[in-house]
């Protein structure tokens, strides 16, 4: 890598005007955090034709995952209490979800999170899958209807996050198990380490890893995701952000101040980044993997449901997941899955699972709902 002082200078230049803009809470020397930027609950951020309860019904609905976090939802208000939750086309991932899979498990997490949410305010969420195929932008019809509030602690939306880092290798308890499965009944299975469904498991998610990490089409539209420098993340608030990947300290200073996103395209990098996800795969608890009844647009919005529903009770059993999803991605993958197990099983999730010494808070950015909501 070629460090050259001025780029550098003009680099750590930029990133602390940065920090001075937005005032203590940002530093040239971390990466930004959601809690760096202004809480979305906020009613500088309500939409005057929406209500401050819609706002924050949205807010809560748009902490759901998504593949790249590229947040792919829009949110049409049709009145105050009928939406459709739509697919914004340009916020797909064409090069490694062609088929917009994984964009509907994101909008059935996102339509998980609004329907818990409106739950607690007294709203009882109607949803119906309009959409029959998954390249329709319309996707959820959501209606809102005066209901007894459910009671649900809404911090297991604002806390669940994806982890990488720290994972033990002792196996799940059974107990953990059950609870994760409350709303996955003869759908999640554990495959705990040391198995040899583990074992395969785990070789697979490596090596469709280092297939994709090859394809420039997939490194390209990553590079489009990747957020580095604390600036581009809060224009953005979506993306891939440093702290996100996890990339702190030292490291994280170095990648914000001397890499490029092209930097992603060298084989060097891609080298490393093989190296860290084998390193990542190996550690851990075991496997997760959630199957479905089919690919129709029904079949992925009830899984990314059912996934959110099991991933917001991970973390007070101190479990991480963590989707590895390359393994779905790619032909091999696929014809690999194909070959070894009866039609019937379709996985939708493959997710590496581990407790955890230390949780750490929800760092990945999120758009304002102003930004994805549609009059
Ligand atoms: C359908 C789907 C596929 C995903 N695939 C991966 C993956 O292959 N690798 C990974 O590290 N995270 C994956 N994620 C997690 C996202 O990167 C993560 O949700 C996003 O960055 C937001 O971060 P958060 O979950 O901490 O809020 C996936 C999430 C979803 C919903």
């Amino acid at each position: 890598m070629e460090l050259n002082r001025r780029s550098f200078l003009k680099k750590a230049l930029a990133a602390g005007s940065l920090a001075a803009g937005t005032g203590s809470l940002l530093s040239a020397c971390s990466g930004i955090r959601r809690s760096d930027l202004p809480d979305q609950t906020l009613s500088e951020h309500t939409l005057n034709q929406l209500d401050k309860l819609g706002n924050s019904i949205l807010y809560y609905a748009s902490l759901a995952p998504s593949g790249h976090n590229s947040q792919p939802w829009y949110v049409r208000v049709l009145s105050q209490n009928e939406w459709i939750i739509g697919v914004d086309p340009d916020r797909r991932l064409p090069a490694v979800d062609p088929g917009n899979r994984e964009v509907m498990l994101s909008i059935g997490a996102f339509a998980e999170n609004l329907s818990i949410a409106a739950g607690t305010f007294g709203l009882k969420a109607e949803m119906e899958v309009i959409a029959s195929d998954p390249f329709e932008q319309d996707v959820i019809k959501v209606t809102l209807r005066k209901a007894k509030p459910v009671d649900y602690p809404l911090q297991r939306i604002t806390r669940r996050m994806t982890v990488k880092h720290g994972y033990l290798s002792n196996e799940i308890k059974q107990e953990d198990i059950r609870a994760l499965s409350e709303h996955l009944k003869e759908r999640l299975f554990y495959f705990p380490r040391g198995t040899d469904h583990a074992a395969c498991i785990e070789e697979g998610a490596i090596e469709n890893f280092r297939i994709q990490v090859r394809r420039d089409d997939a490194q390209k539209e990553l590079v489009q995701w990747v957020r580095l420098s604390n600036k581009e993340a809060e224009r953005h608030r979506d993306g891939l952000t440093l702290e996100g990947m996890e990339i702190r300290g030292f490291k994280g200073w170095f990648v914000r101040n001397f890499i490029n996103p092209e930097d992603f395209m060298k084989p060097s990098f891609r080298k490393q980044s093989v190296d860290q996800i084998a390193k990542f795969a190996r550690q851990g608890g075991g496997w997760l993997v959630i199957t479905g009844e089919g690919q129709t647009v029904l079949d992925l919005c009830d899984s990314g449901r059912r996934f959110e529903r099991m991933a917001l009770k991970a973390r007070e059993r101190n479990i991480a997941i963590q989707p590895m999803t390359q393994y779905l991605e790619e032909e091999s993958g696929l014809k690999q899955i194909a070959a070894e197990h009866e039609r019937r099983v379709v996985p939708h999730f493959v997710l590496r699972v581990g407790y955890l010494n230390t949780y750490p808070e929800p760092v990945s950015l999120r758009r304002p709902v102003s930004w994805f909501v549609r009059l």
